[in-house]
């Protein structure tokens, strides 16, 4: 059984989302902050399992890592693995660039992309990748999220993921999906003896 977990992330918002997502209690540890790796991997996958590697073997502990992007069609799937330092700054700006690259184009379809990585130390290493689809909207809205939350609207809904809130935004995300994956595995690593 896996008893204690880390999840390699400094950030709370992440953190919180993926307590929700894996339904069980994390460990946070952003002190570890020497530990954080230069995403330098071609693909969400070798950066997240670069990541869960890392985190796992300086910390001792089974570790599970991320790493995700927004791909945007009309832009050839950027800002993709760029999404979070396409711009400096603020999120605020990442959107600004975002609506100015869109401007006037109708074509506003989109994907969160999330790969997951779990290493348990000397055993194994399990990706699995997830995919929420939808759209960008004209304008940001709602206050909740991070990222792009506020112009990203997934299929099915008219809202926001920064409109509809923690619980519907983590039950389809991308991040969601790629544990949905990964959840069987999961479940019998936790019911072994
Ligand atoms: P990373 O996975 O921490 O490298 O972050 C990738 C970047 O993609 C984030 O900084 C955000 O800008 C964007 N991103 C990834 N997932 C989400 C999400 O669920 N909502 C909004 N933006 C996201």
């Amino acid at each position: 059984m896996i008893k204690e977990l880390l999840l390699a992330t400094t950030n709370k918002g992440k953190y919180k989302e993926f307590e929700f997502i894996t339904g069980r209690k994390l460990i946070f540890a952003p002190e570890i902050a020497d530990l954080i790796v230069e995403e330098t991997g071609k693909t969400y996958s070798e950066n997240a399992m670069l990541k869960a590697k890392t985190w796992a073997e300086k910390s001792g502990l089974p570790c599970l890592a991320d790493d995700s992007g927004l791909e945007v069609e009309a832009l050839d799937g950027a800002p993709g693995l760029y999404s979070a330092r396409i711009v400096p700054g603020k999120d605020e700006n990442k959107i600004s660039w975002l609506l100015s690259k869109l401007e006037g184009n109708k074509n506003r379809n989109a994907r969160f992309v999330a790969s997951l990585a779990l290493c348990v130390p000397d055993e194994f290493i399990l990706i699995c990748e997830g995919f929420c689809y939808g759209k960008i909207s004209e304008t940001p809205k709602g206050l909740g999220g991070f990222g792009y939350d506020p112009v990203f609207i997934p299929d099915g809904y008219e809202k926001t993921f920064a409109e509809l809130g923690f619980e519907i935004k983590n039950s389809i995300s991308h991040r969601a999906n790629a544990f949905r994956k990964m959840k069987k595995f999961f479940d019998t690593l936790n019911n072994r003896s």
